[in-house]
């Protein structure tokens, strides 16, 4: 949800500065710019509506001198995505790049109006330059001047600012949207996320809240907003590889990312396994003392199907009760939960607003809380009482894969955990579990090696020429089956849902004619036999159903065949099979997967 990028350093900064946004255009894709000192020294602002594509042919030939330069990719929240209202912002010396959103807006607006300030822009961002400007007229510093303007905002943001009679000095400063530091070679950087920065240094910080990071001739300072001590700078070192921001040799990054799902699960489970006990050991969550009286999961999207099957894993090797919540709905109602529950947010990016505001209300109310996340360091590593990590490593598109792979990777470890911990432990189900878990790494390489992508494109044919897509699950398919018609929403636009097996009877199964398609992944062990019930009365009907199970849940042959899978495994499988089946249809309806329209990957508002 928007992405900005400031760097000072010995680069070129227009190409370093392209580059950065590359890796951030997961975030928005509205419109981009950039602002760099030119030739002449004086700042030079250049914006393009829509994608990174059409700012990067308008910075064809320019070049700037070596110094501060801040970048934007704006997914739009105030104003049309016209160039207008493209970032950066200016005001006289002062050029501003934002994420987040101003709500005292209007009420500035008018003020700085009154005062003679002029705007060109529909956007929020506008205001800060403005006020920034005034400021440092009085003032003549600019974080001083950035301090000031701040005591006058209300809302979320991450911003970069310059100054273009201060040709040696960046200023960034974060409340409520993430922004990073990063220390290269004589050059900071400054940004949304890691991958922005990534082949240029992996030392990086996040950024306190209020916080400014002042870079200038003399190196870097961290001012707290409110005049206490300067901070000491502490960076770290980020556990990923350059490369892992790259395509490679395949097409997009969404499948590159499908076929990173059996490294994301090793990596997940790495050193959480006790050596030769064959236990799992989280010791993570040592912080949250002994296992909790009831678990509630809160995510969005993606991530609350993860936790739909993770409420499964652990009612089913635990006697602790899980609830599995919107973080949208539960953050705005009374906590009705039992004394001692953890709340536990799963979020890819660690920046989802919905996300981390239902954690927050946890908090407040003495709740333990815990965050599930992908991203080191992400905003809500900072604010929930442990962090369990996945190591999915940099998800670039918009769509989650291998990050969806890794949180059940994730829950499926948790639940192990929690059923060591609690008196009705069945020893050999979590053993078996945790054999199985241990394998599948190695099980899911050689199932996506051994891939029918002719089968596959088969499929997706069917369901380019469908006009609607129903999926059904139950039991540990009604999670995948949800999540599958998500993806397929997401990059295909194609009208699709999700329903239980079980629930189609009562009323989704009106809409079954001739162009509508079910699609139902198969691997609940315990269900699939009620599910085939189900299959059953969409056929009856004349309905056309793509199954996708292995021989042990498949009494007949089914459209995608898996291997036979014992467990929960086969969740992997069924997975691998959806994520395929929505990509290969977007690339044969000629979408951009990576980018699908009105999304964004990291979503930082309401
Ligand atoms: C956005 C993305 C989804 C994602 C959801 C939750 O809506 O487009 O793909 O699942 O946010 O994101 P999170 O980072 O919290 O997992």
């Amino acid at each position: 949800m928007c992405g900005i990028i400031g760097y000072i350093g010995p680069e070129e900064p227009v190409s370093l500065v392209l580059e950065a946004l590359s890796r951030l255009e997961y975030r928005g894709y509205d419109s981009a710019g950039v602002a760099y000192f030119d030739r002449e020294a004086k700042v030079d602002v250049v914006r393009a509506s829509g994608k990174l594509s059409n700012l990067a042919a308008l910075c064809q030939g320019r070049a700037g001198l070596p110094g501060p330069a801040i970048g934007h990719i704006r997914w739009a929240t105030h104003g049309a995505p016209t160039e207008e209202n493209a970032h950066p912002h200016r005001s006289g010396p002062i050029v501003v790049v934002h994420n987040g959103i101003i709500e005292n807006d209007r009420e500035l607006r008018k003020s700085l109006s009154s005062e003679g300030f002029s705007f060109s822009s529909e956007t929020d961002t506008e205001v800060v330059a403005h006020l920034v400007h005034r400021h440092y007229r009085t003032t003549g510093s600019l974080p001083e001047a950035v301090r000031l303007a701040l005591r006058e905002i209300a809302g979320s943001y991450a911003l970069a600012v310059l100054c273009e009679e201060r040709p040696g000095e960046l200023v960034g400063v974060r409340r409520g949207a993430p922004l990073l530091l990063g220390e290269g070679e004589n050059a900071y950087f400054l940004a949304s996320d890691v991958p922005a920065f990534l082949k240029w240094t992996r030392k990086m910080m996040p950024l306190p809240p209020d916080v400014i990071a002042a870079i200038g001739p003399d190196g870097l300072a961290l001012l707290p907003v409110d005049g206490s001590p300067p901070l000491v700078p502490l960076f770290e070192e980020v556990p990923w590889d350059p490369v892992a921001a790259e395509k490679g040799h395949y097409r997009h990054f969404m499948e590159k990312e499908i076929f990173e799902g059996p490294r994301a699960i090793m990596d997940t489970l790495e050193g959480r396994i006790a050596p030769g006990h064959g236990r799992v050991m989280l010791s993570e969550l040592a912080r949250l003392g002994p296992s909790p009286p009831e678990l509630v999961f809160v995510a969005c999207g993606t991530s609350y199907h993860a936790a739909l099957l993770g409420r499964q894993f652990i009612e089913s090797l635990s006697d602790i009760p899980v609830r599995v919540e919107i973080a949208s709905e539960f953050r705005y109602r009374p906590l009705r939960i039992r004394k001692g529950a953890w709340v536990v947010g799963i979020t890819q990016s660690g920046e989802t607003a919905d996300t981390l505001g239902a954690l927050d209300h946890a908090r407040r109310e003495g709740y333990l809380t815990l965050a599930v996340t992908n991203v080191p360091g992400s905003s809500i590593t900072r604010e929930a009482s442990a962090t369990l990590l996945t190591r999915a490593g940099p998800e670039i598109g918009v769509a989650s894969t291998k990050a969806f792979v890794a949180q059940i990777t994730a829950v499926w470890l948790l639940a192990l955990h929690l059923a060591r911990r609690t008196a009705l432990r069945e020893e050999e189900g979590s053993k078996k579990a945790l054999e199985i878990l241990l394998k599948s790494p190695a099980r899911l390489e050689g199932f996506l090696g051994a891939l029918d992508l002719g089968t596959i494109d088969g499929l997706a044919e069917k369901v380019a020429a469908s006009r609607f897509v129903i999926f059904i699950g139950r039991g540990l398919d009604y999670p995948l089956a949800i999540e599958g018609a998500l993806k397929l929403k997401e990059i295909t636009y194609r009208p699709a849902d999700g329903y239980p097996g079980g629930e189609l009877k009562h009323g989704p199964i009106a809409l079954i004619e001739p162009g509508v398609l079910v699609v139902a992944p198969l691997v609940d062990p315990d269900l699939s036999a009620k599910e085939w019930s189900n299959i059953r009365e969409v056929e009856a009907r004349g309905g056309t159903v793509l199954t996708i199970a292995s021989p042990e849940t498949a009494p007949v042959l089914p459209a995608y065949p898996l291997p036979a899978t014992e467990g929960w495994e086969g969740v992997f499988f069924a997975t691998a099979i959806l994520q395929l089946l929505s990509y290969r249809t977007a690339v044969l309806m000629g979408n951009d997967v990576d980018q699908p329209r009105n999304l964004a990957k990291s979503v930082t508002v309401e």
